[in-house]
């Protein structure tokens, strides 16, 4: 059973789960991701506890694994270094 999470955006724990999924790692990224919480705000708190529920289950797709991986690579400057 599917639970709105944003009612303003029609956001569900699926949609948000599918995100996490996807390689969405915060809050301001599932709003960008969904709109959720860009209108009255009111769901912000409910969706970041989602979110975090689903980042502790999810199992990234391949292409978020690989997004992930080169922001890790990226953000380490030891990896720069040739
Ligand atoms: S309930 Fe999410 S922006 Fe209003």
């Amino acid at each position: 059973m599917r639970m709105i999470v944003c009612i303003c955006h029609n956001v569900n724990d699926k949609r948000i789960a599918q995100c996490a999924r996807e390689g969405v790692r915060s809050v301001k990224g599932l709003c960008m991701a969904t709109r959720c919480g860009t209108r009255c705000g009111k769901c912000l708190c409910t969706a970041r506890d989602v979110l975090n529920e689903a980042l502790q289950q999810a199992e990234p797709t391949p292409a978020a694994r690989n997004a992930l991986a080169g922001s890790v690579a990226t953000a380490n400057p030891a990896s720069q270094v040739a």
